[in-house]
């Protein structure tokens, strides 16, 4: 069975028909969800959906997108408070945008930092988002390494060789959503065969970035199994097997589902 490591299920496109949705999975292989989330001031919809369904598990973050909208972005303990809960598995998604600069870059930064502070005081790994900001997010996480460690996922991985490099080093795992499958996505796949196997995750980012060949339509949990097809083509296993080793490693870093 599959986990998708990363969806946004209570985004409408997936939170309107979620019966169907969770169904659909469980008939791809897709039986267990993270539910990640984006704002502080909507924490309670992912965790909502992680009460109502035993099989869905959620995060509590800021997106980088949103630290200059949230209010309580860089406040360590509004993140700690909000995590409170037994299905919360993980802090984030947070890190740094430099493609769109929806917040300003020093207060995605200050978000980042206190999203990292809560994570290593609770023992909660951290969902990072990086997009154009590779040296900014390397020097970050390796800065953070030194006041005590903490444990955490380069989701949705679109970054260079290097960033996936920095973060492997100090122990972080990088997960692979659709975009393994893009035409135009060379880098990545070289990423995904080089990266150790016991570092790898798969997940959707869903509702977005729907894998080859369902590219074009809203992406969902169930479409995690053509990510992880792909994935297992270029390492050279079974999906049975890659399924088992990403699962594995889902586990291990987001120990809380096994709780
Ligand atoms: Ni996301």
């Amino acid at each position: 069975m599959i986990i998708d490591s990363h969806a946004h299920l209570d985004y409408p496109q997936l939170a309107s028909d979620l019966p169907a949705v969770l169904g659909r999975a469980g008939e791809a292989g897709v039986d267990q969800v993270i539910s990640i989330g984006v704002k502080l001031t909507t924490a309670h919809q992912p965790r909502a959906i992680a009460e109502t369904y035993d099989n869905v598990w959620f995060s509590v973050g800021v997106h980088p997108h949103e630290a200059g909208n949230e209010d309580n972005a860089c406040n360590v303990d509004a993140f700690i408070a909000a995590a409170d809960h037994p299905k919360c598995v993980a802090i984030g998604e947070a890190g740094l945008d430099y493609h769109y600069d929806y917040a300003p870059r020093d207060r995605q930064a200050e978000s980042f930092r206190a999203q990292i502070s809560a994570a290593r005081q609770l023992s909660l790994p951290i969902i990072v988002h990086a997009r154009e900001a590779d040296d900014d997010i390397a020097a970050i996480i390796e800065d953070e390494m030194t006041k005590g460690a903490f444990g955490g996922v380069l989701h949705c991985f679109s970054s260079g060789a290097e960033l996936a490099r920095r973060a492997l080093d100090v122990g972080f795992y990088v997960s692979f959503s659709g975009i393994l499958t893009f035409k135009n996505a060379e880098i990545i796949r070289e990423v995904a065969i080089a990266a150790a196997e016991d570092r790898i995750l798969v997940e959707t980012d869903a509702p977005f970035l729907a894998p080859v060949p369902m590219r074009g339509k809203s992406n969902e949990p169930a479409y995690t199994r053509h990510t992880l097809e792909c994935l297992a083509a270029l390492r050279g296993k079974s999906v049975e097997d890659m399924a088992a080793i990403t699962r594995a490693n889902t586990l291990r870093l987001f120990s809380g589902m096994t709780a």
